[in-house]
């Protein structure tokens, strides 16, 4: 009897149906030159599904939209080339038993962390900014906002088309959806900015209502949301779990299926003054819609620091803490992200109790795609 054994039922939400309750985290790799996966990515993605969790969350993907990421590596989400080149992944992840769900970027007014100096087209923001102060991007215009929406919508009819099980938007981590949400880099006075989260919150509510009419009432839509942002981890967008619904509520409306909240320690607490809850918690007591937990899931330390001091060490504490969350009904999914960029078999290893075998994760991981 494992530990995880609670965790190795199905779950089914539309058309996303998994085997188990494990998901591979969203993780760029920067490994498609020109914006076009290659077969080392797809059996990559393959291989997680062959470790054990029921669907992988690909890397971040540019809509089709001239800025919408700012590195020329990170893989394109259209285009003939690239959508047959993700339809391999998608074939070989579904062969394998597993889902893929491809998460659908636009960074806003943010360069590229990790390759800040890559050439890319300009970049667009809500206000020009990304940050307290920080310029980023040119202010959009609102037929910008429409057509940005509309390349959201493109995106996700091609996901729908090509029969993949999902789609993901990234609404978290200070890119633009999250840009629009943070009354920091939203300074808007037309109907997409404002004091209250309501109005900044409407740029997504339409994106999703729009992809929602053009997919039809079935196709699963993933929203992914965090309080922190990459460098900025105390900003919040909800500060009590009022806001937090008067956040959500309306992508849950425009229709949200899921969603993924985003945090560095799955174990803290969302709101302190209130319970032990974290963000996918009190999302899913909240909204009552299903929850995706992530963050830190089997390793000792979060990823921010990770990239700062190099490896991190696996530790399988912290699965108590999260199989007496899951069974008290906080969340339905955990996405896995370091542990299995290390180690592609880390589920099965762990669940079979073979933990002496667990490759740590460590910097060099990214330089490959084992
Ligand atoms: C190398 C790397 C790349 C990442 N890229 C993305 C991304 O493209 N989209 C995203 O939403 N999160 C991204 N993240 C965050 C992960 O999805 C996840 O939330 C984070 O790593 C915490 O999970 P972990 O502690 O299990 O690693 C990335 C994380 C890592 C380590």
């Amino acid at each position: 009897m494992s530990l995880l054994d609670p965790f190795f039922t199905p779950f089914e939400c539309k058309t996303l149906k998994l085997a188990n309750r494990f998901l591979m985290a969203p993780m760029s790799r920067y490994f498609a030159p020109g914006g076009v996966l290659t077969q080392e990515s797809v059996d990559y993605y393959r291989r997680r599904i062959e470790g054990g969790v029921g669907g992988v969350i690909t890397e971040a993907v540019a809509i089709d939209r001239p800025g919408s990421v700012a590195a020329d590596t990170v893989p394109s989400f259209y285009g003939e080339e690239a959508l047959a080149a993700w339809d391999r992944a998608r074939i070989d992840v579904q062969g394998a038993g597993g889902a893929i769900i491809p998460q659908l970027w636009h960074v806003g007014g943010c360069t590229d962390f990790n390759f800040p100096d890559s050439p890319h087209p300009p970049l667009e923001s809500p206000s020009g900014l990304v940050g307290p102060g920080i310029e980023g991007g040119r202010v959009m215009t609102a037929q910008d906002v429409d057509e940005v929406i509309a390349s959201f919508v493109r995106g996700a009819l091609d996901a729908q088309r090509l029969g993949f099980d999902a789609i993901e938007l990234h609404g978290a981590h200070g890119y633009l959806f999250d840009q629009f949400f943070w009354d920091v880099t939203n300074k808007r006075e037309d109907s997409y900015g404002g004091s209250d989260i309501a109005s900044r919150v409407r740029f997504a509510a339409e994106t999703v209502a729009a992809i929602r009419a053009a997919a039809g009432p079935d196709f699963t839509i993933i929203f992914r949301v965090s309080q922190w942002k990459t460098y900025m981890y105390e900003a919040k967008i909800a500060t009590t779990p009022a806001e937090l619904e008067q956040w959500l509520a309306p992508l849950a409306d425009a229709g949200v299926d899921i969603f993924h909240c985003s945090e560095r320690r799955f174990w803290e607490a969302a709101f302190p003054d209130e319970d032990d809850r974290n963000l996918a918690g009190w999302t899913k007591r909240i909204i009552g819609k299903p929850t995706i937990t992530v963050g830190s899931v089997g390793l000792d330390r979060d990823l921010m620091q990770d990239f700062v001091e190099g490896q991190s060490v696996p530790t399988l504490k912290s699965l108590d803490e999260l199989a007496r969350r899951f069974d008290r009904g906080d969340f339905d999914l955990v996405a896995l992200g370091r542990v299995l960029l290390a180690d592609p078999n880390w589920l099965t290893k762990v669940r079979s109790g073979a933990t002496d075998q667990l490759k740590p994760y460590s910097r060099e991981c990214m330089d490959t795609l084992y």
